[in-house]
Parts: structure tokens; sequence; C-alpha cells
């Protein structure tokens, strides 16, 4: 993409070389372009413009503080799932009128969190966390509001563990079911039911599901009216895909928001809209060295100093990324590319066609900027890789590489 370019046979994140900053950081670490984030936020508000519409970035993607306050800056508000990350969103300057609230789990702790900084809305996922979350509010005195994420059975053709729209997944209400859920949350003192909620899964490449969906929740918002419940928002959650593969192509997001507002339009709702992969995912790559060269039989291997506790995507989802060699070379190899982990699930890329590659040389894992730090781990107690923002010619690490002592923090103290 036009954030991550060759510039003399050298690939370049903006105006940076990403060599210039492998030198001064070391590997692994994650690299993202800021003008990529901007671009993306203002691609979804011009798209969205003539429609009231918020939107709240899904904070799981991407939770880096400087990731966040990039978005407040930018009037963006969050979609979290947990305390964390509301805790974070909040350090990032992120107003809680802009904060909605999923997840099928949440412990009173977090709903007496998130009551006390008066987010927005719960998008609540059964009766029984509506029933909490009316007594928690009145304990400490305030009235919560919530929108009830319902399930419209709507099949996103996405891989299977991300998607969580159709009727066997654990997310949200039965749609038929809905309508009485809203009857009987009319009854709570403490709750202000404030809209409706859908989310269909992640990593959607066409716009029809979204059409279905919507249609299918914008029906209901009917039923409800007719039954005197009045609601302010229609939240559509997330799931714009984004490019993986260099032939992928996902929606536009003007397009998607053609399709969407005039449905949301007829119920007369404001608009919410949780994207998390469509703004941050292209926008970082994860940069990583090569350590040794492996020649058997079968197979070629680049053996890498980043792995599956990094970038999980690929072991857990199959999921692809773009591989490339930061420098250019004439002559290119076939091989695995993998990492330092004791699995052989551990792997960033199968039989990939790169730029010849020795010892010592960089490769960038593309499009590694939505669920790659987020989702990277420990395991093998290896330091998590550190962040690099990159903005025109200067860059900035924005976390700091994990060190030994940092890993053995919470177990020195304690040890027997
Ligand atoms: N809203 C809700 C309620 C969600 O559950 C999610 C993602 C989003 C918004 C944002 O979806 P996005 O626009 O990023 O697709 N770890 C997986 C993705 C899991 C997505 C979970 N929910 C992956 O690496 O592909």
């Amino acid at each position: 993409n036009s954030y991550f370019r060759y510039k003399d046979g050298v690939l370049h994140c903006e105006d940076v070389s990403i060599e210039t900053i492998a030198k001064k950081v070391g590997t692994p670490f994650y690299l993202y372009s800021k003008k990529a984030i901007i671009d993306k936020i203002n691609e979804y508000k011009e798209a969205f413009k003539d429609y009231p519409t918020i939107i709240c970035y899904a904070a799981k993607a991407n939770s880096n503080l400087s990731i966040l306050k990039i978005f407040q800056e930018n009037d963006i508000g969050c979609d979290i799932v947990s305390g964390g990350e509301l805790y974070k969103a909040k350090k990032a300057g992120i107003p809680s009128n802009k904060i909605v609230y999923a997840g099928v789990g949440k412990t009173d702790f977090e709903i007496e969190f998130a009551i006390r900084e008066n987010i927005l809305s719960f998008n609540v996922e059964s009766y029984q966390e509506i029933e909490v979350i009316n007594s928690i509010a009145e304990k400490v005195g305030k009235v919560a509001r919530i929108s009830i994420r319902v399930n419209p059975d709507v099949d996103p053709k996405t891989h299977p563990y991300i998607s969580t729209g159709m009727k066997k997944s654990k997310f949200g209400i039965d749609i038929d079911e809905a309508l009485n859920i809203y009857k009987k949350a009319m009854q709570f003192k403490n709750i202000e039911i404030i809209g409706v909620h859908c989310h269909i899964g992640s990593q959607i490449m066409s716009i029809s599901p979204y059409i279905e969906a919507v249609s299918k929740v914008a029906e209901l918002v009917d039923k409800l009216k007719k039954e005197g419940i009045e609601l302010k928002y229609f939240d559509i959650g997330g799931g714009i895909g984004i490019k993986y593969k260099i032939t992928d192509e996902p929606p536009n997001i003007k397009d998607f928001a053609n399709a969407i507002i005039p449905i949301v339009k007829q119920t007369g709702l404001n608009l919410i809209i949780e994207p998390g992969r469509s703004l941050i995912g292209e926008a970082g790559a994860l940069i990583t060295k090569v350590l040794f060269l492996k020649d058997k039989k079968e197979k070629h291997f680049v053996i890498v100093d980043s792995g599956m506790n990094d970038l999980v995507r690929p072991s857990i989802y199959d999921a692809y990324h773009h591989i490339m060699a930061v420098k250019i070379k004439d002559k290119t190899i076939k091989a695995d590319i993998v990492g330092p982990i004791c699995e052989s699930g551990d792997f960033l890329g199968i039989d990939r066609e790169i730029c010849q590659v020795e010892r010592g040389d960089l490769v960038a894992v593309m499009s590694a900027g939505a669920y790659g730090a987020s989702m990277s781990s420990n395991y093998n107690v290896r330091p998590r890789a550190l962040e690099v923002l990159v903005d025109n010619n200067n860059f900035k690490i924005i976390r700091e590489r994990e060190d030994y002592n940092y890993l053995i923090k919470l177990e020195e103290e304690v040890i027997q």
C-alpha cells in the first residue's frame, strides 16, 4: 500500500527506512503509519458525514495508548470489551459519551467501573446481564444506559472463529426473543434502554450480510416502536474486512455507508459503528529479522526472530499475511517463514515466495496492525515486541521492549 513502499530498494514506512528503525530499536517490532490511520479515520468520517453517526473504534484490534490517543485526537469513540480497555480508553482521553461496552461476560467489578465512568451504553448480551447491571446501578445510585445486542442469524461468510451473528453463536439475544426481553427490561428503574446492537463477525468481504442483518434489526426497531419502546441508537458493530492478500478486495467504506444508511434512516435512529480492523489493520506491519536459513529436502525454512507469541493469527485462524523482504533482491526463494517457538503451528507464512534473504536481513509481515500486538503473549518467556509509530519522516517508540525483569516481576515478589 502507499504507506509501506520501496525506495532505493529498501522498504519504507512513510518516509522512514525500516532498516534505519531496526538499527535503532532492534527486532522484532510492530510498526504503524500514523498517516494510514488518520486517512482511514477520514475515509469513515467522510462516508458517514451526512448521517448522525458515532464512530467507536474497537479497541481490541489495537489498544496501544498512543494509538488510542490518535483516535481520541480525531474525535473517535471506543468500543470496549473489558475493564482494562475502559481504563486505557479513559487514559487516552476518550470521552465517556463515546464509549460502548460489549461482551458476553462482564464482571460485577467491570460493570460498576463502567457505570461510574458513565459510558454511553452497555451492549448487553443476556437478560441476566440486564438484571445485574440494574442492581449494580441501583447500588451506586445511577441509571445505566443499555442497548440490547441481538443476534440476527446472518452468515457473514468469514472464518467460523470470528463469525458472531449466527444462531449457534454465544453472542447476543436471538432476534425472535428480543421483543420480549425489551419489554421485560422496561421494568427496571436503574436502566435506560437507548438502543439496539448487532455485530455479525469480522473480516467480512462483502456488504450483503450487513444489508441482511441491518434490515432484520430495523424490522425489530419497528416492532418495538409499535409497542411504545423508543430507541435512540442503532449500533451495527464492526467487521469490515481488509486486504491481507494482494488480490483481496475488501468493501469500500463509502459503498458500505451508502448501503447501510438508507436502512437505518428509516428507523430514525442515530447510527453507531464499531470498526476495528479496517481502521488500523493495514496501517501496521510486524518487522522481524532472519536468524537462520534451513534447507530440508522437502522445504526451505526462513527462521525469524518473531513467532506466534507476537502474531498468533496465522497459527490460530490459518490467516494469511503478505510477507516481504525489506531489501529488494533480484533472486527470489520459496520458503516457510517460521518462528522460534517450540510448536509446529508456529509459522507466519507457508510456501511463500520472497526475495532472497540471508541471516540478519529484515522481513515485513504486512497488515498486522489489528489483532497483532493486542493478541501477543509471553509464551516461551519471550518479551513482547516493541512498537513504533511513524509520522512522516519521524518515528517514535510507543511501547518499550519488555525486559527479563518485567517478565518475572509479578512472580519474583511472591516466590516461595
Ligand atoms: N464490535 C464487536 C462487538 C466485536 O466483537 C468486534 C470484534 C468488533 C466490533 C470489531 O470488529 P472488526 O471491525 O475489527 O472486524 N482476533 C480476530 C478478530 C476477532 C474480532 C472480535 N470482535 C482476528 O484476528 O481476526
